[in-house]
C-alpha cells in the first residue's frame, strides 16, 4: 500500500490523502522557496506568457485552478479578472505559504491535492493552468484525465513548461537532463489534443547574487557555475548590475470539446507546433 501523507478536505467533508508516490519531487522550491521566489519575480518581466495565455484562454469572469501551485505565486494575477480560483499543492509547507500569500484575497482558496485526483467537483472550472509541475509528457496521462473530469464543456487546460530547445537555458537543462528527449514529448502532447506555442521570454535578475541563487537552485553545481559564468559573459555586468537571461517556453493548450459546436482556434495558432514569437525561428 503507498503511504499517505497529509489529510486533505475534499468537497467540504470527505478526507483523502494524498499519496506520496503521486508527487514529484520539486527540491527547486520545496528546499529554497525563498530563492523560488526570487526566481519567479525575474521570469518573464514582459509579461510575454501571460500576453499568450490571456490571448488564447482569457480567464476573466472565469473559474481557473493552478495545479501544483507551489506557493501560489501565480494565483494573485489570475484573481485580478477571474470569478474565482483555486490552487492545488501537494507538499503542505507550499500550502501553507500560498494560503499565507492569498489570505485577504477574494475568492481565492488554497486545497492540498495532487494533479492525478483534483479536489475539486466535475465539470465545476473553466481553466485548469499548470506551469511547470506535473505535466511534463509521458506519465502525466492520469492528470489529463482529470483535468478534462473538473473542465466544463469548453473549458481549457493551459500547460506552461520551460522549452528545452531553446538557448542558453534549455542547454543547461539538457546537460543536467541527457535523457530528456524533447522531440517525444512534442510527440506525446500533440498525439493528446494539444497544440503548443513556443514563447520567449526575458528573466531579469536584480543584481548577480539573484542570478546566483535562482541558477543554483536549478542545475547541478557544475552546469550552475557554467550558466552563472555565461550569464555574466552575457552581461558583461559588475555585481550590482541587472542581469537578463532569454528564457524560451512553451504553452500547451487543449480545449475540452464544447457539445456539436467545435471551437474555432484563435487565428495565431497555426498548429500544433506552431510559434507565435517572432524571435523563435
Ligand atoms: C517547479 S514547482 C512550480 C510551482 C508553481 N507552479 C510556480 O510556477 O511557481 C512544481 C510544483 O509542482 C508540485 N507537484 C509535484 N507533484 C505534483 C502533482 N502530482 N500534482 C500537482 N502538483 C505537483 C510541487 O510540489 C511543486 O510545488
Amino acid at each position: 500500500m503507498v503511504p499517505a501523507t497529509a489529510p486533505t478536505e475534499y468537497a467540504g467533508h470527505v478526507i483523502r490523502f494524498v499519496r506520496r508516490a503521486e508527487i514529484l519531487p520539486s527540491p527547486n522550491i520545496w528546499y529554497h522557496p525563498d530563492a523560488y521566489e526570487l526566481e519567479n519575480h525575474a521570469q518573464d518581466v514582459g509579461g510575454e506568457l501571460w500576453r499568450t495565455l490571456r490571448a488564447e484562454v482569457d480567464w476573466a469572469g472565469k473559474d481557473v485552478v493552478d495545479v501544483g501551485c507551489g506557493d501560489g505565486f501565480h494565483l494573485p494575477l489570475f484573481a485580478e479578472t477571474a470569478r474565482s480560483v483555486v490552487g492545488v499543492e501537494p507538499h503542505p509547507p507550499l500550502v501553507r505559504r500560498a494560503r499565507r500569500r492569498v489570505n485577504e484575497i477574494t475568492g481565492v482558496n488554497v486545497k492540498q491535492g495532487a494533479a492525478q485526483r483534483l479536489p475539486l467537483a466535475s465539470a465545476s472550472v473553466d481553466l485548469v493552468h499548470a506551469r511547470t509541475a506535473y505535466f511534463f509528457g509521458r506519465g502525466c496521462e492520469p492528470g489529463l484525465n482529470e483535468a478534462d473530469r473538473v473542465l466544463r464543456k469548453g473549458g481549457a487546460l493551459a500547460i506552461v513548461d520551460l522549452d528545452v530547445r531553446h538557448q542558453p537555458y534549455g542547454d543547461w537543462m539538457r546537460a543536467d537532463l541527457p535523457d530528456y528527449d524533447p522531440a517525444d514529448v512534442d510527440r506525446f502532447f500533440a498525439e493528446q489534443g494539444f497544440r503548443c506555442l513556443r514563447v520567449e521570454t526575458i528573466w531579469r535578475f536584480e543584481n548577480l547574487a539573484a542570478a546566483e541563487s535562482a541558477l543554483r537552485i536549478e542545475f547541478s553545481p557544475s552546469v550552475a557555475e557554467r550558466a552563472i559564468g555565461e550569464v555574466v559573459r552575457r552581461n558583461g555586468a559588475g555585481p550590482a548590475r541587472p542581469l537578463t537571461v532569454p528564457v524560451g517556453y512553451r504553452v500547451l493548450v487543449r480545449e475540452k470539446p464544447s457539445g456539436l459546436v467545435r471551437l474555432t482556434r484563435p487565428a495565431h495558432s497555426a498548429g500544433p507546433d506552431s510559434s507565435i514569437s517572432p524571435r523563435i525561428p
